[in-house]
């Protein structure tokens, strides 16, 4: 989708559809007061005879309205004016973008960065219009074409704003571009998404953008490191595992990298302690991890930020191969900690845990994780926060506040020592579960043993990467969040 910015008087603006917003109980603001006023108070009185309606998400499309260039006026209702917070903003602005993708419009101008937002300035209410628009136009037609006269997304966008908006409206672009890949990435079925599908995808983008390199390794090079507890996930599949390594480098080459390794679990059929078939098919969306931090090093490397950045991406498929790995195994991890299986479900803290190790060599700045790791984070927070897990208080503060910053949230967890005697077993280091409660942690305090002397930071997406069983698909987060961060170090 093409963005612009364009400063005219709204009712001049020559647009297939212009779209403004509305609060409840207050008088008419910004672009809607000016279209009213030009076209003799006609949303004023739709307003007033309830044609339209300021309920939050609430849209109205009006035709033809004299004095005012558009062909057409969406009026989106915000809800009441009190309180319009910077979570109620972005819902309503995807609500239109929503609108306008089902309708037969392509082109649209958005004025909806008139609305005031509990605080935020301008330029940030344009960059998350922006995104907003942009995340809520997809339309996945990987495997499925659309019907030839089902409505077109909506092909080009312009927003309201002067020549100083430009750097609002460049980063809503480069976290678009970053959403959509991670996006795309997911929603794709794991007989067409696998490790080997995942590397080639990795290798196209390095091939797209300025300073950019590439690594694959595939077994014979990752059991040569020892990387056995990724291995081992893998090797009941015969889509053997890749290590996937993307680096970028847009500040001086001894600046220490950020890196970030996500889990690329293609398909989690549970292995030997296999999954219930129900649902069962959503565990497509386990690479989830491994998506969003592609789709943040594309964000990175379209802006060219001035970062180094390492992507390490644990690239396997759990399944219950004749060879694969079972309930009782013991294996030793490139760190030399040795790993007692007592659960093959537990696979993301497996593959996870060799690539953390794998990851020192960059002598990162920061590491961080993402990965659909556990269902007990889906029981704790729901599907509207990640859960964020570090020892590291201003890393996690980082990075709970560039989750502010883009409305791509998380939200702290403890990772205390007293956790950690859950993963204890007689027959090695640890085991790869710790029980039922506090899944999600000591989950994390597994991966922590991997990570020691390292600043570091857990994220645990299970319940935001996607919605369970539900017809949306993978939403991209936390890939905001991620480039944000970046962004921040800048
Ligand atoms: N990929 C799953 C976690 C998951 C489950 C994410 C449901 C989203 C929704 C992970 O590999 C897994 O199976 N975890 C187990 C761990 C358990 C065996 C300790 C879980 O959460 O049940
Ligand atoms: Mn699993
Ligand atoms: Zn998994």
């Amino acid at each position: 989708m093409k963005f612009s910015l364009g400063n005219e008087t709204p009712q001049d603006i020559e647009t297939p559809c212009l779209v403004v917003g509305v609060v409840e109980d207050a008088p008419l603001h910004g672009a809607a007061g000016q279209i009213d006023l030009a076209s003799g108070g006609l949303i004023t009185k739709a307003l007033d005879s309830g044609d339209i309606d300021a309920d939050r998400g609430n849209t109205t499309l009006l035709h033809g309205l004299e004095g005012v260039r558009a062909e057409r006026i969406l009026v989106v209702g915000f809800g009441t004016g009190e309180k319009l917070d910077s979570s109620r903003y972005e819902k309503t602005c995807m609500d239109a973008g929503k609108f306008l993708r089902d309708h037969a419009v392509t082109d649209a101008h958005f004025c909806l960065a008139d609305i005031e937002v509990e605080n935020q300035d301008y330029a940030w209410r344009l960059r998350q219009l922006a995104l907003s628009v942009h995340r809520s136009n997809y339309l996945y037609t990987a495997t499925k074409k659309p019907h030839e006269h089902s409505p077109h997304p909506l092909l080009a966008a312009s927003f309201s704003g002067d020549a100083d908006m430009r750097d609002a409206l460049d980063q809503a672009q480069g976290l678009a571009i970053g959403f959509l890949r991670a996006r795309e990435l997911g929603n794709l079925p794991a007989n067409i998404c696998t490790p080997a599908y995942l590397a080639e995808q990795a290798r196209e983008i390095a091939a797209s953008y300025e300073n950019t390199e590439v690594e694959i390794l595939e077994t014979a090079e990752m059991s040569e490191l020892g990387m056995n507890a990724l291995l081992a996930v893998g090797q009941g599949s015969s889509n053997t595992p890749r290590l996937i390594i993307l680096k970028y480098n847009g500040a001086e080459e001894n600046t220490r990298p950020v890196v970030f390794v996500g889990k690329g679990i293609t398909f989690d059929s549970g292995g030997i302690s296999i999954k219930p078939a129900e649902n069962m098919d959503q565990m497509k969306f386990d690479m989830c991890g491994a998506a969003a931090v592609i789709g943040s090093f594309e964000s990175c490397a379209h802006m060219q930020l001035a970062v180094n950045l390492v992507v390490v991406v644990a690239a396997a498929e759990n399944m219950p191969g004749s060879n694969a790995y079972r309930p009782g195994d013991v294996i030793t991890s490139m760190s030399g900690q040795t790993i007692e299986v007592l659960n093959t479900d537990a696979e993301g803290r497996m593959v996870l845990c060799d690539a953390l190790t794998y990851s020192q060599r960059f002598e990162p700045i920061a590491m961080i994780d993402v990965a659909t790791l556990t269902g007990a984070c889906v029981v704790a927070l729901g599907h509207h926060a990640s859960a964020l897990m570090s020892k590291h208080d201003d890393l996690a503060d980082e990075l709970l506040e560039a989750g502010n910053q883009t409305m791509d949230r998380a939200w702290r967890l403890p990772l205390w020592e007293d956790y950690q005697s859950q993963l204890k077993t007689p027959f090695a280091n640890m085991k790869n579960v710790g029980g039922m409660p506090a899944g999600s942690i000591t989950a994390a305090c597994f991966l922590s043993r991997f990570t020691r002397d390292q600043r570091w930071a857990h994220l645990d997406i299970a319940g935001s990467a996607w919605k369970w069983g539900q017809t949306e698909g993978a939403t991209g987060r936390p890939t905001g969040l991620l480039t944000q961060f970046l962004i921040n170090q800048t």
